[in-house]
C-alpha cells in the first residue's frame, strides 16, 4: 500500500520504517531539516537499537522517501498516519495538540476522498472529533479519520511495531477499518496479533489509560519505598513477594528514582487535564499523587546526597546515566538528568556519564560535565549515583573503579549489593532498610 507517515520523531520514524519493512511504499513527512536529512542519508536522528539497520535496508529497497511537506504524490496514498508530538503545554497539565491541527491543515489539500487519516499520537479524548471537523472544513467531501494508538517502547521500538501485543483501531467506518487491517495484514497473519475494533473515543483513551496504569504501578511501589525507608522494610523483597501474585505481576514494580521520558509524565497530566475539562477531574485525582510520589523520589536522592556529603558546594558527584531509561537517548523529563541538574544547582561539581546521550548533553546542557569516558567521570568523585540502569553499569566490576570516596546511591536497585560491599563500597539503595 502507499502511505504517508507525518512526523518522524521516535514514533513516526519507527512506524515509517516498520511499514516499509512490511513492504509498503512510505512517504515520510518531516519539516525539521536536520532530522529529515539525517533520515535521508540512512542515519537516525536518535538512538534506537536495530532501527538504524532497518532504515538503511528500506532505503536501499526504495520503499521509503522523505519530504518536508506533502506534494502531488501524497494524493495517491491510501492511508496517512499522523505521528506528530503532543507535548505538555507550557504552564498547564494539558497536552498541546497544535501540531496535530497543523499536520491536518497541510494534509487537507492532498487528501483524496477514499484515503483514511489515521491518528497514532497520544491525544486527549475528543481530539479526533475536533480534527475531523477541522478537516471537513477544508475538504469538499466527508473525510475518513480513525485512531490507532501506538504502544511501542523506546529501546525495543521496531520489535514492538512489528510484533505488537495488540492493534487497537478506533473507527466506526467499515472502509477505514478494512484499509487499516490491510496495512497490518503481514503482522496479523504472521503473529496472530489480536485486533481490537473500538469507537474513536475509546481508542483515544486507551493509550492515556495504559500509561496512567503503568505510572500508577511504579508510583505504588515507590510509595511502599517511602514506608520501607522509615520502617526498615526492604521494597525489593516486598515487590518480589507481591509480584508473584499473578493478579499483580512483577513488571513495573521495581522501586527507584521513578518514571520519566516523553510519555508517562505528560500522559498522566494530560489525562488529569482532560478529565477536568470534561467535569470528572475527581475520577483521576489520584494521578496527582502518582505524579507527586514520582517527583519525590528525585528529591529523595538529593536529600541522600546531602546527608552523605553535607554541604554540596564544590563536591564532585558522578552520575551514571542521563537518559530516562536504558537503550534510548531520550532525555525528556529524565529523572537522572533532573537529579544531576538539581545537584549542580546546589553547588556540586556534577560529572555525567551516559553510553549514548553525551553528544545531546554537550549540546543542550552545557553547564554539566558530560563525558563518554567513565574513568574521567568517576575520578575523584566523592559520591556516585546510578541514575539509569544501562546494562554496562549493572556489569561494572566495583573493585576496578577508582573514586575519592566509595559511596554509591543505586537509584534503580539493580546493582549486586553484596558484590559492591565486598569491594569496599558503601551502598545506599532506595527503599531498602
Ligand atoms: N516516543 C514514544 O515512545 C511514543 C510511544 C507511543 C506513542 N507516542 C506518542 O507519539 C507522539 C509522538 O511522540 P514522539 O516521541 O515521536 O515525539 P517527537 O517529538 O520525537 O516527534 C514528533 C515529530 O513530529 C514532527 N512534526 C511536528 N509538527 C509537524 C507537522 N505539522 N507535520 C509533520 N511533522 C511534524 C516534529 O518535527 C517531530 O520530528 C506523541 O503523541 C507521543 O505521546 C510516543
Amino acid at each position: 500500500m502507499k502511505i504517508t507517515v507525518i512526523g518522524l520523531g521516535y514514533l513516526g520514524a519507527t512506524h515509517a520504517v516498520a511499514m516499509a519493512e512490511l513492504g509498503h511504499e512510505v512517504i515520510g513527512i518531516e519539516p525539521d531539516d536536520k532530522k529529515r536529512s539525517a533520515l535521508e542519508s540512512g542515519k537516525l536522528p536518535f538512538f534506537e537499537p536495530g532501527l538504524d539497520k532497518a532504515l538503511v535496508d528500506v532505503i536501499e529497497k526504495g520503499r521509503i522517501t522523505f519530504k518536508a511537506d506533502h506534494d502531488e504524490n501524497s494524493k495517491n496514498a491510501e492511508l496517512h498516519f499522523i505521528c506528530v508530538g503532543t507535548p505538555q503545554k507550557q504552564g498547564s497539565n494539558a497536552a498541546d495538540t497544535k501540531y496535530l491541527f497543523a499536520a491536518i491543515e497541510s494534509l487537507a489539500p492532498y487528501l483524496s476522498e477514499d484515503a483514511v487519516v489515521v491518528g497514532k499520537s497520544t491525544v486527549p479524548v475528543g481530539t479526533a472529533a475536533e480534527l475531523k471537523k477541522a478537516l471537513s472544513e477544508k475538504t469538499d467531501f466527508d473525510p475518513k479519520l480513525a485512531w490507532n494508538p501506538e504502544f511501542l517502547r523506546e529501546g525495543t521500538a521496531l520489535e514492538d511495531s512489528l510484533r505488537p501485543d495488540r492493534i487497537v483501531i478506533g473507527t466506526e467506518d467499515s472502509f477505514a477499518e478494512a484499509k487499516i487491517r490491510e496495512v497490518y495484514k503481514p503482522i496479523t497473519d504472521a503473529e496472530e496479533t489480536p485486533v481490537l475494533i473500538t469507537d474513536i473515543p475509546t481508542a483515544e483513551l486507551v493509550k492515556a489509560a495504559a500509561n496512567s496504569f503503568l505510572a500508577t504501578k511504579i508510583s505504588f511501589i515507590n510509595a511502599m519505598a517511602e514506608i520501607a525507608e522509615v520502617s526498615g522494610a526492604d521494597t525489593v523483597k516486598l515487590a518480589e513477594a507481591i509480584g508473584m501474585d499473578d493478579r499483580i505481576g512483577k513488571l513495573f514494580l521495581r522501586n527507584g528514582i521513578g518514571f520519566g521520558g516523553g510519555c508517562l509524565p505528560k500522559d498522566i497530566r494530560g489525562l488529569m487535564a482532560r478529565a477536568e475539562e470534561l467535569g470528572v477531574g475527581h475520577a483521576v485525582g489520584f494521578l496527582e499523587e502518582v505524579d507527586q510520589i514520582n517527583l519525590r523520589r528525585r528529591k529523595r536522592v538529593v536529600e541522600l546526597a546531602q546527608a552523605e556529603l553535607g554541604e554540596l558546594k564544590n563536591k564532585k558527584i558522578a552520575i551514571l546515566g542521563a537518559t530516562f531509561k536504558p537503550d534510548s537517548d531520550d532525555l525528556r523529563d529524565s529523572p537522572a538528568l533532573d537529579i544531576a541538574l538539581e545537584l549542580e544547582r546546589l553547588g556540586a561539581i556534577v560529572f555525567v556519564h551516559d553510553p549514548v546521550a553525551v553528544p545531546h548533553l554537550k549540546e543542550n546542557q552545557k553547564t554539566l560535565n558530560a563525558d563518554e569516558n567513565l574513568e574521567t567521570v568517576l575520578e575523584d568523585a566523592e559520591l556516585t549515583i546510578l541514575g539509569t540502569e544501562w546494562r554496562q553499569y549493572k556489569n561494572l566490576d566495583p573493585s576496578k573503579l577508582s573514586v575519592a570516596n566509595k559511596t554509591i546511591i543505586d537509584g534503580r536497585n539493580v546493582l549486586d549489593r553484596n558484590a559492591w560491599e565486598a569491594a569496599g563500597w558503601k551502598m545506599i539503595a532506595l527503599g531498602r532498610g
